[in-house]
């Protein structure tokens, strides 16, 4: 108190803190003390704080990628050619393609093609840019952005969209201004002093009796803590385990290298499928091949793909070669993993679930990623139907919050009939595609050995997080943007599975 009277500004909790050498902590208690006396006003700031992020951290100390760019291209005569500047930029792969993107559209740089080639020229040498001051100013502590001029912060919110470059945290103050009352009161109507601990002394010695005992308040402002807390794809991850297993499956796994035979061939995909070219499934260089299962499965499915043999069918109607079907690549689906399960597991009822990693030649956006998860399960049962699998995907979403389900007819070469099942998204008000499924066909089962129906899914997991966390880019998910994860509450999940829960409970 006697502090505050000193003071003609209003002072925040963290300077009365230094000035007082008390903790923090102490420092709020007084303050709603006083505050609830009147004898000061509190009032709440919010004040936005820059920080360096990781990437941030880096071009303080080795200069942006986009300078880096320029400076090695100038080393390199000004003109070299997308390869040569690649190579002896010693940026990485990530950092060229940043670095050509910024310096392009800091027009640093320009690309052109000169017939087959692709020539990258320094069109000027650039001064350093308010970007590259606000990174310094950051680093020597200055992080206010108020306390920053316009252009320097502006320049810190721009950096704060180039990923873990600037994080910026918004931060809420306590600031302390003493009344016309706390200014005038003698200090002795104070009153006594309070006591806020019991101490076993005041117990032995009986005088807890006189002094007075300050009531806890659970209100009062606390510094802010980041607990420790799982990523929240972790988190969901977790939760759909635990659904299936509450569903009464059982968690099964598989090798991310997989034998083309068991991620196509299994599955009834004939070997000129599209899905197996190489723009779209990743194939080991080294080693190439791996061994294939008994030679009597091997020849099993072989027949139902030249002819359909043991399933009533007429199969695909060509070649089969064990060679194509003995190539190593990664699996591109779970469902590789599934079959491999089932060609051990032939009597009912199998019941398994996979949450497990896959990998697609894609061009990554927004919405695609080259590895990713799937949601997997399948159940065989003697009488399983259509409605059987239905039931249990509507369970599954249900549980999760997504009460509105709907199924389409679709295809998959290994099922039969095949759907694929959208989730209803109130936020955005419109049907997100979620994943396939179906009922395996004779051609998947027989060969096998398998003789009861086997229905079967395969949904997606990111697009799943996405949809529940409301994110506008799935590499969101992937950024390691420990601002975000920090921003996010400690029970992020738990609130939104909850207040879904009670949406759609009727
Ligand atoms: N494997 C399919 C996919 O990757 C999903 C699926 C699984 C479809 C099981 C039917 C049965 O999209």
């Amino acid at each position: 108190m006697s502090k505050l009277r000193e003071l003609e500004k209003p002072a925040s909790y963290v300077d009365l803190s230094r000035a007082l050498n008390r903790p923090i902590g102490a420092v709020a208690k007084a303050a709603s003390w006083l505050s609830e006396k009147r004898l000061v006003n509190i009032t709440e700031q919010k004040v936005l704080k820059a920080s360096l992020g990781a990437e941030g951290l880096a071009y303080l100390e080795m200069g942006f990628p986009e300078r880096r760019l320029v400076e090695a291209l100038v080393k390199l005569g000004g003109a070299p050619t997308l390869e040569k500047c690649r190579e002896s930029s010693q940026l990485t792969e990530q950092e060229f393609n940043i670095a050509v993107l910024w310096a392009k559209r800091k027009g640093w740089i320009s690309v052109d093609r000169e017939g087959p080639k692709t020539v990258l020229k320094v069109s000027k040498y650039p001064e350093k840019g308010i970007d590259e001051r606000a990174v310094e100013k950051i680093s020597r502590g200055t992080s206010h952005l108020d306390e920053l001029g316009r252009d320097l912060r502006e320049a810190c919110l721009e950096l704060s969209r180039r990923p873990s470059v600037v994080d910026i945290i918004e931060e809420r103050i306590h600031l302390l201004e003493i009344t016309s009352t706390g200014r005038t009161i003698p200090v002795e109507e104070l009153g006594r002093e309070e006591v806020t601990q019991l101490s076993p002394e005041l117990l032995a010695s009986g005088k807890w009796r006189e002094v007075s005992i300050g009531r806890f308040n659970v209100r009062a402002p606390t510094p802010v803590v980041f607990a420790g807390k799982k990523h929240p794809l972790q988190k969901l991850v977790e939760a759909v385990k635990e659904i299936f297993v509450e569903l009464g499956f059982e968690e099964i796994r598989g090798p991310l290298m997989e034998l083309a035979f068991w991620n196509f061939d299994a599955l009834f995909q004939p070997q000129d499928h599209p899905a197996r070219e190489m723009h779209d499934t990743f194939y080991i260089k080294s080693p190439d091949r791996g061994r294939l299962p008994a030679p009597s499965l091997v020849q099993r499915v072989k027949s139902v793909h030249e002819n359909g043999a043991l399933a009533n069918s007429i199969g695909w109607r060509y070649s089969w070669s064990k060679d194509e079907a003995s190539r190593l690549i990664l699996r591109t689906h779970t469902t590789a993993t599934t079959i491999r399960h089932l060609a051990s597991h032939r009597e009912p009822p199998v019941k398994v679930f996979s949450v497990d990693r896959i990998y697609r030649n894609e061009r990554v956006d927004w919405r695609r990623i080259a590895e990713f998860h799937q949601i997997e399960g399948i159940a065989m049962e003697r009488r399983a139907t259509l409605r059987d699998l239905m039931g249990v995907i509507t369970e599954f979403y249900g549980r999760l919050g997504l009460t509105k389900i709907r199924f389409y007819p679709s295809y998959f070469p290994y099922t039969e009939p095949s759907a694929e099942v959208r989730a209803y998204l109130p936020s955005r008000r419109t049907w997100l595609e979620m994943g396939g499924m179906g009922i395996f066909r004779p051609e998947v089962t027989l060969p096998l050995g398998v003789r009861h129906p086997v229905i079967a899914w395969g949904l997606g997991l990111e697009r799943l997080a996405a949809t529940l966390l409301e994110l506008e880019d799935i590499r969101t998910l992937y950024f390691n943007d420990l601002a975000w994860v920090r921003s996010l509450p400690t029970t992020y999940l738990e609130n939104i599975l909850r207040k879904k829960d009670i949406v759609g409970g009727g």
